[in-house]
């Protein structure tokens, strides 16, 4: 023990002259002689505390967004050793620091109300800053950056089920982009950043462009009229006839993007994403989806054809409107261009071309109803008289063999 002294002398030398001599790291000499020397703690530790839990390096905080701060000013009374059962270390909400700005958004949160009502500790400051090498908000803003990814990973370590490295958010946007950073709310709460009406703000932080557009197509109308504040339970049940929000198409966790040009259109991860597409559509519009299926684009997007129209190649993704409106993109006024993209050669003609048909409605295509009922006539009057046929032959055997005539060939 009575090297124990020296020691410290030796190692606050050391200190003195490793560390740049400034404000901060000048007053933390003191307490970096014991703090940051694992076999002084050693030494000095009552029992049973873990010196290595209380070796603090400066590096870190030194790098940190608290780098100018000293131990003392988080630690306080601590100066005297054994510490005193006074010296307290502060909370960063409720002491002085951040007491208006975040805390009371945090106190509101969702990490908060579960922390309070079970005890356990669901997300406190520390659980997502760190201690000691807390982040500065100009880099944990850096989207893709290192700080942020240290912080997806913090959420990570608790929501291990939204933890998919191959969504598109994955290395490049933060978990709180969309969840807010200090005012999580229950995923079900009108107040959630990702609420469905509250998405097309949220998601324009990143997207402006497809936003704007989702925002004023029939969907987005839809949507604010029908005022949706909970999420949609998928599969939506089609006589609701509720509008889709951003996730409704694209799922959130995880989320579904197109590939890449890179990608060819006919490798599966684009032909994944058109039939994902597809089954979305096809959840809210059954009829329009039923006759799709009817037409060649349909049953060659079944059969996984990674070329063929898939219901956004020809309405939009975003811009989404009703056939006589200007802007849609089967607007007689637009969608010869839309076929051509494409069908290179294609002309007026060629757009009368049913895309949805309907054989089984005489108002809509007379000429297709009567050939539907023609050929189904045909087929039905060949199979019944062979089926006919058929069964008087037979007949005709039995009553031969009954009568012991013997059976004959033809
Ligand atoms: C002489 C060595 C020494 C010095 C100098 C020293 N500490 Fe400590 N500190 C310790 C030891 C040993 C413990 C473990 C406490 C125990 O064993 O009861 C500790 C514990 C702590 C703890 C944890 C307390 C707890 O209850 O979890 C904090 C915080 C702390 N010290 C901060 C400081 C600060 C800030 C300074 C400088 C102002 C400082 N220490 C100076 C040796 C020292
Ligand atoms: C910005 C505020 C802040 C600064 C600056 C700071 N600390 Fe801490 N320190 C904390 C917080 C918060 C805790 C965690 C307390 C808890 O979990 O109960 C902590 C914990 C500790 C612990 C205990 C470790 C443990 O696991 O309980 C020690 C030892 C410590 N700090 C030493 C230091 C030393 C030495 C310095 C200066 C080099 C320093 N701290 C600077 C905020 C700070
Ligand atoms: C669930 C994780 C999480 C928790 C818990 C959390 N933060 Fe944050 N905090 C973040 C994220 C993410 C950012 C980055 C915000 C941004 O990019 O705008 C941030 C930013 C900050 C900032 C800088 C910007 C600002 O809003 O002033 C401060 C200060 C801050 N947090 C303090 C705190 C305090 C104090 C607590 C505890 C009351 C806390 N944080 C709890 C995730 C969290
Ligand atoms: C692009 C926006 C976005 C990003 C980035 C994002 N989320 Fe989400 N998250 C959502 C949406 C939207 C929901 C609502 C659930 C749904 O619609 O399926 C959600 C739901 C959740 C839920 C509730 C459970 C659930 O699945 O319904 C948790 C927990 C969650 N996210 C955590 C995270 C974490 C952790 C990260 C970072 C790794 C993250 N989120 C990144 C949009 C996002
Ligand atoms: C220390 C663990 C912990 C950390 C770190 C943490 N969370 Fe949480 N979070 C919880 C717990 C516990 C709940 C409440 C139970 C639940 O719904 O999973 C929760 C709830 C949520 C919810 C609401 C889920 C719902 O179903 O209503 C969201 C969204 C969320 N957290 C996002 C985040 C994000 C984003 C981060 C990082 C910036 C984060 N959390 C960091 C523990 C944590
Ligand atoms: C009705 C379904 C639907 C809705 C609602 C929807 N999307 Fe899309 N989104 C798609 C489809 C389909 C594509 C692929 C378009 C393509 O192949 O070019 C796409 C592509 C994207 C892309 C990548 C290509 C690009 O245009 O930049 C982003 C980003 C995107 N959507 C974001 C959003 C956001 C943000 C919202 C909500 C504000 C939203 N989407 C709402 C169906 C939808
Ligand atoms: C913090 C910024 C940020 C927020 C908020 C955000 N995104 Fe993204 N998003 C990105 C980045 C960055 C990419 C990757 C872009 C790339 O790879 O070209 C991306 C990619 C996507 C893609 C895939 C695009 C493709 O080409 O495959 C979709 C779809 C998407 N985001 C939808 C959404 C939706 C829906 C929301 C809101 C719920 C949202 N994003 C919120 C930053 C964000
Ligand atoms: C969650 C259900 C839902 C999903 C998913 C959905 N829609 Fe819609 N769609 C609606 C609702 C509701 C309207 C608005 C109807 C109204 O205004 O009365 C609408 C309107 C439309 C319209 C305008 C025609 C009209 O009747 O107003 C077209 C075209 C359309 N959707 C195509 C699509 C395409 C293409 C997709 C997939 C990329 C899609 N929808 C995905 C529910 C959905
Ligand atoms: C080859 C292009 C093409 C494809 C693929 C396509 N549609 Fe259409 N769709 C049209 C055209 C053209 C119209 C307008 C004429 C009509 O009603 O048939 C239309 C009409 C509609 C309407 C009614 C619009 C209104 O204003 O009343 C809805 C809803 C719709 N389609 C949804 C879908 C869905 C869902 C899919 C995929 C399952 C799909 N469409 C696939 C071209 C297409
Ligand atoms: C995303 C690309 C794409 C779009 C957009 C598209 N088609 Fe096609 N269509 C195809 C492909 C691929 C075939 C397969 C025939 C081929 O190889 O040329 C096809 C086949 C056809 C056929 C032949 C079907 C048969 O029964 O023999 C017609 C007619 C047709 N499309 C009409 C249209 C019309 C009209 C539009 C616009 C409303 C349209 N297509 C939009 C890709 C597209």
């Amino acid at each position: 023990m009575t090297r124990a002294p020296l020691r410290s002398l030796l190692v606050a030398l050391g200190a003195l002259l490793a560390l740049p001599v400034g404000g901060a790291a000048q007053d933390d000499l003191a307490c970096l002689a014991c703090h940051n020397d694992v076999e002084l703690l050693r030494a000095q530790a009552s029992n049973g505390v873990d010196p290595i839990g209380l070796h603090v390096p400066p590096g870190p905080l030194r790098a940190s967004g608290h780098g100018d701060m000293t131990c003392a000013e988080c630690h306080t009374s601590f100066e005297r050793f054994p510490h005193p059962g006074a010296a307290e270390t502060v909370t960063c909400g409720t002491s002085s620091c951040h007491t208006n700005d975040p805390h009371p958004d945090w106190e509101g949160s969702v990490h908060a109300r579960i922390q309070e009502e079970t005890g356990i500790a669901a997300a406190e400051c520390t659980a997502c800053h760190g201690v000691h090498d807390v982040d500065a908000l100009d880099d944990l803003r850096v989207e893709g950056g290192p700080a942020m990814l240290r912080m997806n990973a913090s959420c990570i370590s608790c929501h291990e089920a939204q933890n998919h490295p191959a969504d598109p958010h994955a290395d490049t946007a933060s978990c709180a982009g969309c969840h807010a950073p200090h005012a999580m709310r229950e995923i079900d709460s009108p107040d959630s950043w990702v609420a469905p009406l509250r998405q097309a703000e949220t998601c324009a932080a990143c997207h402006e462009a497809v936003t704007d557009s989702v925002r004023h197509d029939a969907h987005g109308a839809a949507l604010q009229r029908q005022g949706r504040v909970t999420p949609l339970a998928w599969p939506p049940n089609p006589a609701d006839s509720l509008a889709p929000t951003c996730t409704d198409c694209h799922g959130a966790h995880p989320m579904a993007g197109p590939p890449p040009d890179s990608v060819s259109r006919t490798a599966s991860p684009e032909m994944d994403f058109q039939m994902e597409m597809v089954r979305r559509c096809a959840a809210c519009h059954v009829a329009p989806a039923e006759s799709y299926y009817l037409t060649y684009h349909g049953k060659a997007t079944r059969l996984g054809s990674g070329v063929s129209a898939s219901c956004a190649q020809c309405h939009g993704a975003h811009g989404v409107f009703p056939a006589d409106s200007a802007a849609s993109a089967i607007h007689e006024g637009r969608i010869v261009e839309t076929c051509a993209s494409c069908h290179e050669a294609a002309r007026a003609a060629f757009v009368l071309y049913d895309s949805h048909p309907e054989p089984m409605n005489p108002d809509r295509n007379p000429w297709l109803f009567g050939s539907f009922v023609f050929m189904n006539a045909i087929l039905l009057g060949t199979l019944g008289v062979f089926f006919l046929h058929t069964a008087l032959w037979w007949l005709r055997i039995w009553l031969d063999m009954r009568s012991g005539r013997g059976h004959h060939h033809v």
